[in-house]
């Protein structure tokens, strides 16, 4: 390793395979290409398994813009540390450790310094697709059987969850835990949860798990014995207007988790004065919102992104305690392309993973 201005540069590199985006229309398909030997405080994890999330698909096929080709996605990773730096004091060879969807940050911001590392001032690291600091090029993702990242991003797993469906966990779990501990939702609470995929039926869970009254809102018929399953005290198929109607100004807070265009007023008119709607889920067009919706009722349209390192630890030992994972449908990475097209039809229950045994 030597300093090039203000970054280290790696110099030695070893062989790992992925499945990558060439291009925005071209299926995925396998990669190789190079990581780096771990730094001092690297460690370096074979990848057991990855979760697929909607943003992998938004970036893969271009949709939100920017996307450098080529792409390999994947930002819930878990695996065991094969190798790890001089200096790295939280793992050793042979553990469990988890990335999410950061592997570095500038760390001497007021945001970082302040555990929210995601909203950093000079913009985090992204886990694919992002200038990366160390190796030059970009940063891939964890559709790969390998990743390096500094421990200070890497995560602790608990050990007795399943493994496969604790992978979610890392980004579909921190999405939706960040905002319901921020608007402190909880026992007393009506706490809707709109679309029921990956990022929804992790909020369920969650909210759940803090003791509020949870109703979700589907557009699938087919979802709703699961929603009940889930956790959900209630399920209102969005479509039925009459349904929608009767649930008008009595939510405390509605989480929004919809990848795809659809009527925002609609549930800000669910709201109770002084509610909250955060949207995590990102539509590529923009949402349309009327000023009336929020005037009448004084009421608050946020969003939420991720969650810094410290708060996803958190949310990992609470998944931990109160045996929480994700509902997942594991499959080889050879059937990726057509994980995407089901996905985009709303067709998973609830969270598709990678088995990354099948990439050797
Ligand atoms: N803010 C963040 O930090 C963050 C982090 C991760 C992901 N995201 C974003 O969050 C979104 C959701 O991700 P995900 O992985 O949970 O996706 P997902 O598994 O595809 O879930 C999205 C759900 O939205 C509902 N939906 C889809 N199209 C709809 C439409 N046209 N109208 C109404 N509802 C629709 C569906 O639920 P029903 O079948 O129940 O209607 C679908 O299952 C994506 O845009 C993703 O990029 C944001
Ligand atoms: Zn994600
Ligand atoms: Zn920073």
């Amino acid at each position: 390793m030597h300093n090039s201005g203000t970054y280290a540069i790696c110099e030695i590199m070893y062989n790992a395979k992925a499945f990558a985006a060439l291009t925005e229309t071209s299926p995925l398909a396998a990669f190789n290409f190079q990581r780096r030997d771990p730094g001092a405080h690297d460690v370096q994890i074979q990848i057991l398994y990855c979760g697929i999330c909607h943003t992998d698909v938004h970036i893969a096929r271009n949709e939100w813009k920017g996307t450098t080709y080529p792409c390999v996605p994947g930002h819930e990773i878990v695996g065991r540390v094969v190798k790890v730096g001089a200096h790295v004091k939280k793992f050793k060879e042979g553990d469990l450790a988890g990335v999410g969807c950061m592997v570095d940050s500038c760390r001497t911001c007021e945001n970082c310094k302040q555990d929210l590392e995601q909203f950093c001032s000079v913009g985090p690291t992204f886990t694919y697709n992002a200038p990366d600091k160390v190796s030059g090029g970009l940063t891939y993702g964890g559709y790969s059987n390998s990743v390096v990242v500094d421990e200070a991003f890497t995560l602790q797993i608990p050990k007795h969850l399943n493994l496969a469906a604790t992978a979610p966990l890392l980004c579909a779990g921190i999405t939706t835990y960040s905002p319901l501990r921020h608007y402190q939702v909880g026992k007393g609470q009506k706490v809707g949860v709109v679309g029921l995929g990956g990022l929804g039926h992790m909020g369920v869970k969650l909210a759940k798990a803090f003791g509020a009254h949870v109703v979700v809102f589907t557009t699938s018929a087919n979802k709703v014995p699961d929603a009940r399953r889930l956790g959900a005290d209630e399920v209102v198929l969005s479509t039925n207007l009459d349904e929608m109607k009767k649930q008008a100004n009595t939510f405390h807070f509605i989480l929004d988790t919809v990848a795809a265009q659809h009527d925002i007023n609609a549930y800000l008119a669910l709201l109770k004065r002084d509610g909250t709607l955060s949207q995590v889920g990102v539509p590529a067009e923009p949402l349309s919102v009327h000023v009336s919706s929020l005037i009448f009722g004084r009421k608050n349209f946020t969003g939420s992104l991720i969650g810094g390192i410290k708060e996803t630890q958190e949310m990992l030992n609470f998944c931990g305690e109160n045996n929480i994972v994700s509902d997942i449908e594991i499959i080889p990475i050879q059937k990726i392309n057509e994980a995407y097209d089901r996905l985009v039809k709303s067709d998973v229950k609830y969270r598709f993973v990678i088995d990354m045994a099948s990439l050797e």
